[in-house]
């Protein structure tokens, strides 16, 4: 949450500060922000509430030239999103200015404390404490870099931070913990981003920063160090993917996009790792693991949002085709309520942004337990990627749309993946593998025939967008999925949509239905699916509008509901990555035509690095 860009070089600053803030504007946007250096090393800033558009229609009369600055889109925590919010926050004499991502969680305490000193505050934000602390620091040492560490000291809770100052004009200094933070190695420039999507257009050479680590970048170079002012050796490693996979490329949303370029990021997930001959499957990144994890007591799996709903299939997943008890738990719950773990459990973290603050916690958790811990993540040199023992990377590639859709499919196909390598270590046959691995290299041409079809959803969008709630309802491996399609409509339309195993409809859910409700049923034909259609059967009779979800050539199901949607045939266990991408397109085109703003819903940011 909130995207952070800070550069010093020779390029023009106020342009490009405001390129990578759109290009990480995912991350936040209500509010933005912008301060720079000018030549005579005065400090000017701008800060406007709302989009980083709006920043840029402000910042046209800010005629300066600069070589140092920093930039901010923020997602509010503290404070109303206003001007007056926005970052960078200053200290009292603003000499200082800073951005932060992050929660200082004892702010208050520090806020009072300074208030009796005689500090005066202007925002009501967490981050202008730790400027006006920076500021009494400075005041005693005068030295900005060690007046920095002296404040971080202070402070609990996360933070991913970069400041310039009037009284050290030629450098930025930058820290971390909990918030991501990279720096971009340039050619005689130098880049601090909480996203590598703002500095691929100028370098592809970076340094994640560790947590309690800190970088001071200056026009000839930058150092890294920790927090406490030890030396640190950092590794340069190279982004991995380029520019064009991080715009639009013709289609009018990134959502869109993104949901289309699944045929392709599913194959991606298997590429090089699929063993079609011998059924079974390579995962080098689990090399380290192998034995260990052939004789786990345990599986828990821990994400949040729609990663947790692709841990759901997960379970299914690995109990099915390996037999070894699954648990699922959101990332939150589990940090906080004391897990039991034994030192041969196995702890899957799940995350496309691979920074989730609740799931990076729970790693510590796990950790302090003596669990092992293995990511599933996309994002390449991610806080959580690398805080693991060993993980699988879903190579989507870049996710913009603040709704996930590709990384699910992705994260569903490496728990395919998975859950059929732990099978035939344990008791699953070749021939079955085999089976398994035929389909799943199908999958990404099912995919293409389904995104054929997009037109006919788009239809019947048209005749439920003004609809206040939606029911989806779903069993076995589609139970998560209808899930997953509740909360892709909810998100980005708006409409209240409820999720529920198809049985559970008449404990409770059925009360709602009547002529104006509309129930998505997830349907595929596989062993329960007569049980599915007794719960269409309960649904028609309340008259209920049915939306389905089935296989192709399935027409008798047409009879009984308003509208089917057809995917083709799989085996069961592989249904969910295709029965979801109708819902995706259901939820992208209902939003659509209520005109919402699809890439940035009200409320939300792509990576919730906050608690
Ligand atoms: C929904 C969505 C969120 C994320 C959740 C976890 O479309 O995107 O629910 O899935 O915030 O994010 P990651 O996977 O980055 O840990």
């Amino acid at each position: 949450m909130c995207g952070i860009i800070g550069y010093i070089g020779k390029k023009e600053i106020v342009p490009l500060l405001l390129t990578g803030l759109k290009r990480m504007e995912y991350r936040g946007y209500d509010s933005a922000g912008l301060s720079i250096l000018d030549s005579s090393s005065e400090l000017k800033s701008i800060k406007k509430k709302g989009r980083v558009n709006d920043l840029e229609l402000a910042s046209m009369d800010l005629n300066v030239k600069g070589i140092i600055g920093i930039a901010h889109t923020r997602w509010a925590t503290h404070g109303y999103p206003n001007d007056i919010n926005a970052h960078p926050h200053f200290d009292t004499k603003m000499n200082i200015s800073l951005v932060h991502n992050g929660i200082i969680e004892n702010y208050s305490i520090i806020k009072q404390k300074l208030i009796q000193e005689g500090y005066s505050f202007r925002s009501d934000t967490d981050t202008e404490v730790l400027a006006v602390l920076i500021e009494r620091f400075y005041d005693k040492v005068k030295d900005l870099e060690y007046a920095v560490r002296l404040a971080l000291n202070e402070v609990n809770g996360t933070f991913g931070i970069a400041l310039i100052s009037k009284y050290e004009p030629n450098k930025i200094i930058a820290a971390r913990r909990g918030s991501p933070l990279i720096l971009g190695i340039g050619d005689n420039e130098y880049l601090v981003a909480s996203d590598a999507s703002a500095i691929i257009e100028h370098t592809k050479n970076v340094i994640y920063l560790n947590d309690d680590e800190m970088a001071i970048l200056s026009p000839d170079g930058f150092i890294t160090k920790t927090i406490a002012n030890k030396k640190v050796k950092s590794e340069i490693h190279q982004l991995e993917f380029d520019l064009e996979q991080i715009e639009k490329g013709g289609f009018e949303h990134f959502m869109l996009k993104e949901i289309f370029e699944q045929t392709q990021t599913i194959r991606d997930a298997m590429r090089g790792r699929l063993l079609v001959d011998e059924g079974n499957v390579k995962l080098g990144g689990l090399r380290s693991v192998r034995d260990r994890i052939r004789n786990a007591r345990r599986i828990i799996i821990t994400a949040c949002g729609t990663s947790y709903n692709s841990a759901l299939v997960g379970e299914y997943l690995i109990e099915q085709l390996a037999h070894i008890p699954v648990e699922v738990e959101y990332a939150s719950e589990f940090r906080y309520r004391s897990p039991i773990l034994f030192e041969d459990d196995f702890v899957i973290f799940i995350s496309q942004s691979g920074e989730t603050a609740d799931t990076y916690a729970a790693i510590q958790e796990a950790k302090q337990r003596g669990a092992t811990c293995l990511g599933i993540v996309n994002v390449v040199g991610s806080s959580i990627a690398r805080a693991t023992d060993a993980g699988i990377y879903i190579h989507a590639g870049p996710e913009i749309g603040v709704a996930s859709t590709k990384a699910f499919t992705s994260q569903l196909t490496v728990l395919s993946l998975l859950a059929l390598y732990l099978g035939r270590m344990r008791n699953l046959s070749t021939i079955d593998g085999i089976k398994i691995a035929k389909e799943l290299e199908a999958l990404p041409d099912k995919v293409q025939m389904i995104l054929n079809g997009a037109s006919e959803i788009e239809r019947i969008a048209n005749e439920y967008y003004q609809s206040r709630n939606f029911l989806y309802l779903g069993r076995g491996y589609n139970f998560p999925i209808a899930l997953e399609g509740a909360l892709k409509l909810k998100e980005i339309s708006y409409i209240h949509a409820e999720g529920y195993p198809a049985a559970e409809m008449k404990h409770g859910p059925i009360a709602l239905i009547d002529k104006n409700m509309p129930v998505v049923v997830v349907a595929p034909k596989d062993e329960i699916y007569e049980k599915v259609v007794s719960n269409i059967e309960e649904v028609k009779a309340r008259e209920g509008r049915v939306i389905a979800i089935t296989n192709y050539g399935n027409t008798d199901l047409e009879k009984l509901v308003d509208h089917c949607i057809y995917i083709p045939d799989t085996l069961p266990l592989l249904t969910p990555i295709l029965t979801v991408i109708p819902l995706q397109l259901l939820a992208y085109y209902t939003a659509r035509l209520l005109g919402r703003d699809i890439d940035k819903p009200r409320n939300l940011a792509k990576s919730v690095t906050v608690e």
